[in-house]
């Protein structure tokens, strides 16, 4: 994808390419091989292998990589909305919207520092934001490979306007699988969740894994910390850890849906399912000078790995 000489940034141990559009994205690099590449558009993460160079996460054939909108695919960032209300653009802007690197970003607790091979970015709001959102914000991510290969991503929002703000959040993540049909997660059994397909009606899920025969678009409410996403074929698991992020979408646009959209390949709906940790159903208020983190860590072990949920 990067055309331009590769730029090595001891520090960070991180390589800068560019995208088509010519706007920066840091690749890192773990020693064992596994990589992540993070771009400026939006603070979208692009790509996550494992050390064998597979890729995890989904980008549709028919994706489009034209700046302002963000590519179909990954995990892109959604604030300060996920879904469609009112005026704002569906998931929110910020994922449209060009970052830069913060070189020198506010120091975190040690306790949130995991080592690995990192990149800082910051989103600040404009002033042409502020005609839609009227509500100052910073927007830190730090994405980090770590030596293991898990991908981590924290977010942090501070409020820098001088009244308090509500938002929504989510990491809108599309994960690589072999056959939708053969998927199941792990991990929301007997949770409540909102049906985007019945009007947000509230359903409970029943006592068994979650799996997949028609389109599913559901937001999962006070969920565990930790699920689980089995893929039977591949027999590989991704575990999903997240902190700050109670609710969970899972999105799997199915036939119809697929054919309807016109970055999305008609029959890639079998290769993908979305699983976003997110903060929805009761919004985050801040006050000024407040701020708040959400945090998720994806791994990726055989499924025949056993971990707690
Ligand atoms: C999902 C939402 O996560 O994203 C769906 O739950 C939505 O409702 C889907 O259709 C895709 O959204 P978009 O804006 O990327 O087409």
């Amino acid at each position: 994808m990067g055309h331009s000489a590769p730029v090595w940034d001891c520090r960070a141990a991180t390589e800068i390419t560019q995208d088509w559009n010519g706007i920066d994205q840091v690749v890192l690099r773990n020693p064992k091989g596994a990589s992540a590449r993070i771009s400026l558009h939006g603070g979208q993460v692009c790509s996550w292998r494992n050390e064998q160079g597979e890729e995890l996460l989904f980008t549709s054939s028919k994706a489009i990589f034209k700046a302002p909108k963000a590519m179909r695919g990954g995990i892109s960032i959604c604030f300060p909305q996920f879904g469609s209300c009112g005026s704002l653009e569906q998931h929110g802007f910020v994922k449209n919207k060009i970052w830069t690197i913060d070189d020198n970003p506010p120091p975190m607790c040690s306790d949130d520092i995991e080592g690995g091979s990192f990149v800082d970015l910051l989103y600040r709001s404009s002033e042409e934001d502020l005609k839609f959102w009227p509500y100052s914000f910073e927007l830190r991510l730090r994405a980090s490979l770590l030596p293991d290969g898990d991908l981590v991503l924290r977010s942090r929002i501070r409020n820098v306007n001088g009244k308090p703000f509500g938002f929504s959040f989510a990491y809108h993540t599309h994960l690589v699988v072999s056959d939708i049909s053969e998927v199941r997660i792990e991990g929301l059994e007997t949770v409540d969740f909102l049906d985007n397909l019945c009007q947000k009606e509230r359903f409970t899920e029943q006592g068994d894994a979650i799996t997949f025969e028609s389109e599913v678009d559901r937001v999962y409410v006070s969920t565990p910390n930790v699920i689980a996403v089995l893929d039977h074929e591949r027999k590989r698991t991704y575990v999903i850890r997240k902190e700050g992020l109670p609710d969970v979408v899972v999105w799997n646009p199915w036939e119809k849906k697929s054919k309807a959209m016109v970055d999305f390949g008609d029959e890639e709906y079998k290769q993908m399912l979305c699983v976003n940790g997110a903060a929805l159903e009761r919004p985050i208020t801040l006050r000024p000078g407040e701020e708040w983190t959400g945090k998720l860590q994806l791994t990726v072990v055989p499924s025949s790995f056993s971990f707690d949920l």
